[in-house]
């Protein structure tokens, strides 16, 4: 089942390989002139699905981008697939603007978040706010959105300038090194000191050494290849088992010790993380929330804003020495003070790499999409990766051209790297500050060598798509 429609010139077997003049083929009608960089169509090996199944998780983009061009010239842009091993039942996958909204504003009586069958969710529990819905939900996103509100965030601007510099000052010069390592340091601190309260290390108590040193190792196992097994064995399971359950059960430890020693500390309840807010926090009857619940919240929050917000930073590097233009033209505006131009940067990075590249909703009730009606217990994917790279949108979608988002207002369906609806990323404030405040440090102050090696693969992990070397790049000279 391989059909090629390609041109020569521009055809390769890898989307991120396209080069910048090509069209994706997608939202602007199958006879549309130039060339289309279409990637072959994806080999089913295995019976029953599960090839799919497997590329959905090591190719997803090309597997997609084949699939979404071949159904462009069939005048359709909805996808159907069965995968085994993924969602029970049949899946749908969308990718026009129209119909995203329409799924993303749905009431969650007829398209709830599918979070709760996340890779994540044996980590954070069924209760915190990425995995419940409904009114738990709602309540637990109103008691955190001030916290992640442009005002509370600029409380945590000292700590992100700080984690900043330690990050620049730590990294070593005239070496490769994957920016994302050093971008996973920055933000680490930067989610110890906002959402746990952690000061300095050397003014840390031993409670709270040993829950970094525990986060940290979670965080590691996350990264390595045994992430991928414990995945599997976990999927779908409430409770975790096998190596997650040990390291978790480490984490939980660390986690109450702390809690329990700031609820002793005389005027913690003035203090400004996360920490202090939930527990602080009462339900209707007056309650406090108990420790397993202000666990769930916190694992949710350092899970979701880690490794998201480091892989941008390396992605926007990966794309950034591989357009020589670009990257002289960011590195001068961020030494002129020229926010907005930094801020194009961020979001044309987000737009062709986003590191969430699908969210899911399960549909409850019948949906029409164009001609193709879904039946109800369907699950809709949503490709923000595809979305992002319609030649109706985003004319040469495989260009990094970040004067797109230059004195445009930026339409929330149309460029959507952190979700949309009632489920758009809680943290989306506070990682803004960060990419800003992080991509316009090195930009300043680091002089990287750029240079011509082929874009880096995307490589999927958990929920996330980073690059496969975490976007490596050596550091001449940094101020
Ligand atoms: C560049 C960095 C980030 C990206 C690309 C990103 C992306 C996303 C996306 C796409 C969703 C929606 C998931 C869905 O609809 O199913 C989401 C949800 C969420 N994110 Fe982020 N995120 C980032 C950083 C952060 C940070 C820094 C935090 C907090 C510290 C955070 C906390 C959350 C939470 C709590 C949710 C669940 C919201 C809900 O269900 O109501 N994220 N994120």
């Amino acid at each position: 089942m391989t059909a090629t429609i390609t041109t020569p010139s521009t055809s390769t077997r890898h989307w991120y390989l396209a080069p910048p003049d090509a069209r994706s083929g997608l939202g602007d009608g199958a006879g549309a002139d130039g060339p289309v960089a279409l990637v072959d169509a994806h080999r089913s090996l295995l019976p029953g699905g599960f090839s799919t199944s497997l590329a959905f998780v090591t190719r997803q983009g090309d597997l997609l981008f084949g699939d979404a061009a071949r159904a462009a010239r069939r005048g359709t842009d909805v996808l159907r697939y069965t995968l085994p091993g993924g969602p029970g039942g049949p899946v749908v996958l969308i990718y026009d603007p129209g119909q995203i909204k329409t799924v993303m504003t749905a009431d969650e009586s007829i398209a709830p978040s599918a979070t709760h069958q996340s890779p994540l969710a044996p980590i954070v529990g069924p209760d915190s706010v990425l995995t419940s819905i409904g009114e738990r939900h709602r309540q637990q996103r109103a008691l955190l959105l001030p916290r992640f509100h442009g005002k509370a965030v600029a409380k945590y601007q000292q700590s992100i300038e700080r984690a900043t510099d330690a990050g620049l000052r730590a990294w070593p010069v005239g070496k490769p090194v994957p920016l994302s390592d050093i971008a996973h340091a920055i933000t680490l601190d930067v989610i110890m000191s906002a959402i746990f309260g952690l000061p300095d290390p050397s003014e840390a108590t031993d409670a709270e050494r040993a829950m970094r040193t525990a986060i940290l190792r979670l965080l590691r196992l996350s990264t390595t290849p045994f992430a991928t097994v414990t995945q599997l064995v976990n999927a779908r399971r409430e409770d975790p088992v096998g190596l997650l359950k040990l390291v978790l059960a480490g984490v939980d430890r660390a986690v109450y010790r702390v809690l329990a020693e700031r609820r002793a500390e005389p005027g913690s309840t003035s203090r400004d993380d996360i920490m202090a807010l939930l527990l602080a926090a009462r339900d209707t009857d007056g309650n406090p929330l108990s420790d397993s619940e202000i666990r769930d919240e916190l694992m949710t929050l350092v899970l979701a804003g880690h490794e998201t917000t480091a892989n941008t930073v390396a992605w926007t590097f990966e794309r950034l020495t591989r357009n020589r233009e670009v990257y002289t033209r960011a590195r001068a505006a961020a030494l002129g003070g020229d926010e907005p131009y930094v801020e194009a940067v961020i979001n044309e990075s987000m737009r062709a790499r986003p590191v969430v590249p699908i969210v899911a909703r399960n549909l409850l009730a019948p949906f029409d999409f164009g001609d193709v009606r879904v039946e109800p217990d369907t699950t809709a994917l949503v490709s923000i990766l595809l979305l992002h790279h319609r030649d109706d949108l985003y004319p040469h979608p495989f260009e990094f051209n970040p004067d797109r988002f230059l004195g445009t207002r930026i339409n929330p369906y149309e460029l959507m790297p952190f979700g949309g609806g009632i489920r758009r990323c809680l943290g989306a404030p506070l990682a803004m500050a960060e990419l800003q405040t992080v991509v316009g440090a090195i930009l300043r102050r680091v002089d990287l060598r750029t240079h011509d090696r082929p874009a880096e693969k995307p490589r999927h992990r958990n929920v996330t798509m980073i690059p496969a070397r975490g976007g490596i790049v050596v550091a001449d000279a940094i101020d």
